[in-house]
């Protein structure tokens, strides 16, 4: 497996399956990449922490950066390169000049409009958009994954390309299913920062998921999964069920929803999500 970090080095692999990550690699991240080995592409993951997508006070400076450990569980699961640009590379002008941009990547689409992700984390899909076109152009990817572990981001990332008009040719956009930890802990880079005497504790998010998906409708369902995090001594930052392809309000469990989740835990943020089983109301047809 080769590590490239210039772009040059990029051209063998025009057309490739590409899986974007900001690295300290989980097995998450390593399911993306197993899963576009049989495709007969070339696998490209990207490691890249990108500073336009976090806000002031978040955790950049301190996001994990464990460059090693990725490269050997990125060549384990199959990957053929993992490509690792500089800031210069991915922003030429500049970073004051990235930052002021940003916000304009983000295109007025449906997935981005009813807050969620949006709401405490203002310009974050700007900067996500921003970067992963910028990946994109660089790469030039024939097949793009993400995970439903981020599922706002998955939504208008997909938004992003289907409104782009062929700029990325007929580049498709997979969406894989979270991998969770045998206990059920969505797997995320930040779990690391979880004390031993939290993880009890952070179980809440998969609890409530699984809670309001037995509740007679959307809105009950939210006031469950409320309760059941706060029951686990977590912060609720949203706790809703939306639609699964728009990701607007519903009342009713009769199209396809998703519940989505953020929580903070002391200084760390979790988020979770999962689909909920569509229901008929009796008498309906
Ligand atoms: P990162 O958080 O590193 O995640 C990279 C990819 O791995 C995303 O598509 C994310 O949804 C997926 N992923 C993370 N945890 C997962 C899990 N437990 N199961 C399945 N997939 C999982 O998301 C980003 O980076 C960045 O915003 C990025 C898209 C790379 C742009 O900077």
């Amino acid at each position: 497996m080769q590590v490239l970090h210039a772009p040059e080095q990029l051209q063998p692999y025009f057309g490739c399956a590409l899986v974007p990550t900001m690295g300290a690699l989980h097995d998450g991240h390593g399911a993306l990449i197993r899963r576009m080995c049989d495709r007969g592409l070339p696998v490209v993951a990207t490691i890249f922490v990108n500073p336009t997508q976090f806000a002031p006070r978040e955790d950049f400076a301190k996001y994990p950066r464990t460059i090693a450990h990725d490269v050997e569980l990125a060549e384990a699961c199959g990957a053929d390169a993992v490509f690792a640009p500089t800031a210069e590379t991915v922003y030429p002008l500049g970073l004051d000049a990235a930052r002021a941009e940003a916000a304009a990547w983000l295109l007025p689409t449906v997935a981005s409009q009813p807050g969620l992700e949006d709401a405490s984390r203002p310009n974050h899909f700007g900067g996500v958009c921003q970067v992963v076109a910028r990946l994109f152009d660089l790469t030039r990817p024939a097949l793009a994954v993400f995970g439903e572990k981020d599922f706002q981001q998955l939504r208008v990332l997909t938004d992003m390309v289907r409104e782009s008009r062929g700029r990325w040719g007929s580049l498709m956009v997979e969406a894989a299913p979270t991998v969770r930890e045998h206990d059920g802990l969505a797997m995320s880079s930040r779990n690391r920062y979880l004390l031993p005497e939290q993880r009890d504790q952070a179980l809440g998010l998969v609890r409530a998921l699984h809670a309001a998906a037995t509740e007679t409708d959307p809105h009950s369902a939210e006031t469950m999964m409320r309760s059941t995090l706060e029951a686990h001594g977590l912060t609720v930052d949203y706790a809703v069920v939306r639609h699964a392809a728009t990701l607007l309000p519903v009342d009713t469990w009769e199209t396809p929803t998703r519940a989505l989740i953020a929580a903070h835990l002391g200084n760390v943020r979790l988020i979770d999500n999962m689909s909920m089983p569509i229901r008929r109301e009796l008498g309906n047809s």
